[in-house]
C-alpha cells in the first residue's frame, strides 16, 4: 500500500527552480499495479524515490504500508526498505565489490532468508543468470547489470516494488517474462507494483496506466 497526498518537489537549477512535482495524488492498494508513463525529464524517476523513501519531497505526504515516511527516523526507513521494498534503479545501482551472487541475495540474507528455494532457482533460470553468479558486477553488461538488477528488487518477494525502466536493455521476449514475474508477485503474494516504463506493451500487463505531466498526474485511456 503506498499513498501520496499532494507531494510538491523542486530542483534548483542555476538561477530558476525546476518544478518537477506539482501537486501528486497517488493511491496504489495492495496486489494492484500501477504504470507511469511521461517524457523524458518530467520527473518519474524522482517521483519514484521521493515514493521509496530515498529522497524528502518539499511538501506533502508520503505513506508507505501505512506508515507516514516522515514520522520514520533514519533507522526505522532503514528497515522498511530493507524487509518489505524493492526497487530496481534506472542506472542499475548494483553493489559493486561483490559478486552477482551476493548482489542477488543481498537483501534475503539481511532479511534471514534461506539462498535458495523455488522462487530464487526461478529467478536465476528465468533471467539467465546461472553462468554469471561468481562473476564481478563491474564488468557485466548493461542487459547482464539490469537482470541482476531485477532479480536482486524481487529475490526477497517484497510488499512494494518499485521499478524504473526495468526492461529497457533486455529484449521483447525476455521483457515479457520479467513483467509477468513481478505481475506473479503481485497476484500471488499481494505485493503493490509502480513500474516506469516507456514501453505501451510492458504497461499493458499492469492494472492501471498514469502518465506524469507537467508535474501532476492523468490518467490514460
Ligand atoms: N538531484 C537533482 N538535482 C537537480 N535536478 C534534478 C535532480 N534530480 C532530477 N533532476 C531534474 O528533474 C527533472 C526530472 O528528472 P527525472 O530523472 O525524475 O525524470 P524522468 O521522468 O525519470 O526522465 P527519464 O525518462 O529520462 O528517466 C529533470 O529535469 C532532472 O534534470
Ligand atoms: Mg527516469
Amino acid at each position: 500500500m503506498l499513498e501520496l497526498k499532494s507531494v510538491f518537489k523542486s530542483f534548483h537549477d542555476g538561477e530558476s527552480d525546476l518544478h518537477v512535482l506539482r501537486g501528486v495524488d497517488l493511491v496504489l492498494a495492495g496486489a494492484d499495479s500501477m504504470a507511469l508513463l511521461g517524457a523524458s525529464g518530467n520527473g518519474k524517476s524522482t517521483l519514484l524515490q521521493i515514493a521509496a523513501g530515498l529522497e524528502s519531497p518539499d511538501s506533502g505526504e508520503v505513506r508507505v504500508l501505512g506508515r507516514p515516511l516522515a514520522t520514520l527516523d533514519e533507522r526505522a526507513l532503514a528497515m522498511m526498505r530493507r524487509r518489505q521494498l524493492g526497487f530496481v534503479f534506472q542506472q542499475y545501482n548494483l553493489l559493486p565489490g561483490l559478486n552477482v551472487k551476493d548482489n542477488l541475495l543481498f537483501q534475503r540474507r539481511l532479511n534471514r532468508l534461506a539462498d535458495r528455494d523455488v522462487w530464487i532457482d526461478e529467478l536465476t533460470e528465468v533471467l539467465g543468470l546461472g553462468p554469471l553468479l561468481n562473476r564481478s558486477v563491474e564488468v557485466l553488461s548493461g542487459g547482464q547489470q539490469q537482470r541482476v538488477a531485477i532479480a536482486r528488487a524481487l529475490a526477497h518477494k517484497p510488499q512494494l516494488l518499485f521499478a524504473d525502466e526495468p526492461t529497457g536493455n533486455l529484449h521483447d521476449t525476455l521483457s515479457r517474462q520479467v513483467m509477468s514475474l513481478m505481475m506473479r508477485l503481485v497476484d500471488e503474494s499481494g505485493c503493490s507494483l509502480l513500474l516506469v516504463t516507456h514501453n505501451r506493451e510492458m504497461a499493458a500487463f499492469v492494472n492501471r496506466r498514469l502518465l506524469l505531466e507537467e508535474g501532476h498526474l492523468h490518467a490514460m485511456e
